[in-house]
């Protein structure tokens, strides 16, 4: 197959886990007899930095001509701590994402048996549990319409009939594909919106009656998702909560850094991990390059390539397993793997299966 891939490595250890990510991507081609090529573009601070703009329109045009944009992390304390600046890194990834129509953002939730004691949850609970959590990726209060002042400032939580249908369409769909549940994740005993997306809900889950649906307040959510994680199958939820619920899976699987996602819509899908740049730890070689990893497993599942998607899946399995983890996994007699030995060892692993 030929793939065109747009690579936005952004801000802080993102140029980091873009280059273990893309040398995976590039060990997969070469065994597999794929043509990829690739086309960096800047983004987010680094863009604000370069030419001004967050997501510049050369950028916007690159992603355009590409089958896949392959994303890494956006955000700079610079800007964090200045609340009058007028721009800002998230607000390219916002925009990139509005602008090629992105609205359902695939975010699996999985556990890795050899981390099952690394969770801050206890292993008995959480073993097991695997889940994909589907946010809505292009409406609601991040996109709606703001006021900002000394006094007052608000965001708008609009969601329109479409929006809310068409995303719950995809949840079934995945729904259909796995254990057949879908959790519709919502507070409507307070919010409108909710209740929007609720009656939507209601009105097609006929359409699916092979589909057990539940719905759930989100506080109630975020409980039983630590709880009892293994009761979750597909849940799908606006962008605030799920932006919120997904963060709090990490802890089911042991790391930030382990969770990768798609986002797909009308345009070039983008396959980009749940975390953010960490600033911190920028150009330290400690940063955990597998959820950048699994999103590139995920890229080549979106084209069907489940067999690549596989490999890469195993290689990251192999190395957990066999201790080749960054500090933040790492058992305390474990020796020091760093970003790039973690890539290289996964490369490595992947070229000579
Ligand atoms: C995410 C991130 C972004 C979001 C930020 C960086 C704008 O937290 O992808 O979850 O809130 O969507
Ligand atoms: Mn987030």
């Amino acid at each position: 197959m030929k793939l065109k891939i747009a690579v936005l490595p952004g801000d802080g250890i993102g140029p980091e886990i873009s280059e273990q990510g893309v040398g995976v991507i590039k060990a997969i081609a070469q065994k597999f007899g794929h043509e990829v090529s690739f086309k960096d573009a800047l983004c987010g601070a680094a863009a604000i930095d370069a030419v001004g703009d967050p997501f510049p329109a050369e950028t916007l045009k690159i992603c355009q001509e590409a089958d896949a944009v392959f994303f890494s992390a956006v955000g700079d304390p610079r800007f964090d701590n200045n609340p009058s600046a007028t721009v800002r890194p998230e607000q390219g990834l916002l925009a990139m994402r509005k602008q090629l129509g992105l609205f359902a953002n695939i975010r699996p939730v999985q556990t890795f048996r050899c981390l099952l004691h690394h969770s801050p949850l206890r292993s008995d609970l959480i073993e097991g549990a695997d889940f994909i959590c589907i946010r809505e990726l292009t409406g609601g209060m991040y996109f709606g319409e703001k006021f900002e002042s000394d006094e007052r400032a608000y965001d708008t939580n609009l969601y329109t009939r479409p929006e809310v249908e068409r995303i719950l369409r995809v949840a079934y769909d995945y729904a259909r594909r796995r254990r057949k549940h879908l959790t519709v994740v919502d507070k409507a005993n307070v919010l409108a919106s909710s209740r929007l997306w609720r009656k939507v809900a209601k009105e097609i889950e006929v359409e699916y009656p092979d589909v057990q649906t539940d719905y759930m307040f989100v506080d109630n959510a975020s409980m039983r998702m630590i709880a009892e994680p293994r009761f979750f199958d597909v849940m799908v939820t606006e962008n605030t909560f799920g932006d919120i619920l997904t963060d709090e899976g990490s802890c089911i699987s042991g790391s930030m850094g382990l969770l990768p996602s798609a986002s797909t819509g009308t345009g070039t899908p983008v396959f980009e991990p749940v975390h953010g740049s960490w600033p911190q730890a920028r150009g330290k070689n400690i940063a955990n390059p597998l959820a950048q990893i699994l999103s590139a497993a995920m890229l080549f599942e979106h084209f069907s390539l489940k067999e690549e998607g596989m490999l890469i899946r195993r290689a990251v399995d192999q190395s957990l397993e066999q201790g080749i983890r960054t500090p933040e996994i790492q058992t305390p007699d474990g020796a020091h793997y760093g970003t790039k030995e973690v890539g290289a060892w996964i490369v490595d692993y992947i070229s000579q299966a």
